[in-house]
């Protein structure tokens, strides 16, 4: 067998490097925008999630009482089960952490707090709420840079 030169070696080392970089480089873009769709993650996160969640939280604290309150709460719900779904889509999913809190802690945290509200359930929405929530936490502690 022929030992490979210093100069063939350096190549296979920068070969290497090259394919490592490449990766790490894919896997960052994945999780702050998907492959095809233009829209970054951070944007969702900014004009959907936070919204959605912060007007869910203080329409819960302030105890809803009438019907047109209720439907609102129902609709930031129902968009933050759906963000579960987008998500997961057009390869933003990187890994099994972020698949457990979009495709089952938020999906089905939301899911239960949108029933709750169906019901006119205030304790039982807000327990839901807490439950949604560590999805985004959870999500967060891996993903998002710390600033
Ligand atoms: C499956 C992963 C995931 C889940 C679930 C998730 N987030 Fe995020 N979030 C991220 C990532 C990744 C970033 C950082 C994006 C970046 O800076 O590129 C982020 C950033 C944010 C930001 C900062 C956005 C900005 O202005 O830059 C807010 C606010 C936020 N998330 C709110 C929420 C809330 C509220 C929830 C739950 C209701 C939630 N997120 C659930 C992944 C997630």
């Amino acid at each position: 067998m022929k030992i490979p030169n210093l100069l063939q070696r350096k190549a296979l080392g920068y070969a290497a490097l090259a394919t490592l970089l490449l990766t790490a480089g894919g896997v960052i873009a994945q999780v702050k925008k998907g492959k095809v769709r233009p829209m970054t993650t951070a944007q969702w996160m900014k004009g959907v999630m936070k919204p959605h969640c912060t007007a869910l939280k203080n329409g819960l604290e302030a105890s809803p009482s009438k019907d047109e309150i209720w439907s609102e709460l129902a609709v930031h719900a129902a968009l933050i089960n759906e963000a579960s779904y987008l998500l997961m889509e057009d390869g933003r999913c990187p890994d099994g952490v972020w698949a457990n809190a979009a495709g089952k802690t938020l999906r089905e945290g939301s899911a239960e707090v949108l029933k709750a509200i169906e019901a006119k359930d205030t304790a039982g929405a807000k327990a839901a709420f807490e439950k949604m929530t560590k999805g985004c936490a959870a999500c967060h502690e891996k993903h998002r840079e710390k600033k």
